[in-house]
């Protein structure tokens, strides 16, 4: 893929359509350390042992009737082609945790692209019942929001209502502005 933020999409709707309520997405970069990690923590359903190897690697069973998801396989691998990897931790009825990692610097990794449209897309999604903590961290600033405190905030109006979205894409906007600012200053 392109852009890791594709990779990001797969994984916030991976923790969905695992039932999660609560989705933690933490982005770190550390330029000191030549790292970019993608972390996706959920409290889905998980997964059992086998069915982890089998989320990995799409080829580990023979079965021909069951479908192939390929976003966790092509994370893998593209985390790898940079000196990276993925690790996956998971608990039956408990959640996962998903952690990609890259060489910041390497000449393939690919940039994270649009993280606004693709946090705005998983937030505005028609499923309204789960909450996201989200944290961006570049070399020691960070930037992040926590839907719970935001609906606190809110009350009944929902997060789609047009005046919210457009604050929180503004929001957003401007956080990332400044996280990028202070890198490069
Ligand atoms: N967070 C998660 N919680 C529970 N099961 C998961 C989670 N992430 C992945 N899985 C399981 O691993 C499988 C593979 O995930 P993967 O993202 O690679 O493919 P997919 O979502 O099925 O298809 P796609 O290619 O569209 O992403 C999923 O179908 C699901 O069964
Ligand atoms: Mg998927």
């Amino acid at each position: 893929m392109r852009e890791l933020s594709h990779h990001v999409l797969d994984l916030l709707e991976n923790a969905l359509a695992a039932g999660a309520t609560l989705v933690t997405l933490r982005i770190e970069e550390d330029t000191q350390r030549d790292l970019l990690a993608i972390e996706v923590q959920d409290d889905g359903r998980g997964m059992d042992a086998d069915m982890q190897k089998r989320a990995v690697d799409p080829f580990f069973t023979t079965r021909t009737t069951r479908h192939v998801g390929l976003g966790l396989p092509l994370l893998k691998a593209a985390a790898e082609r940079c000196e990276g990897g993925l690790v996956l931790d998971s608990a039956v009825g408990k959640g996962t945790r998903v952690r990609a990692w890259f060489a910041w610097e390497h000449i393939d990794r690919a940039p994270l692209g649009d993280m606004i449209g693709t946090l705005l897309g998983a937030l505005l999604t028609s499923r309204s019942d789960w909450e996201m903590v989200f944290e961006h961290r570049v070399d020691g600033d960070t930037f992040g929001l926590d839907t719970r405190e935001l609906r606190e905030a809110l009350g009944d109006v929902p997060l789609s209502h047009p005046a919210v979205r457009q604050w929180l894409e503004e929001y957003l906007q401007q956080g990332y502005a400044e996280l990028y600012a202070k890198q490069r200053a």
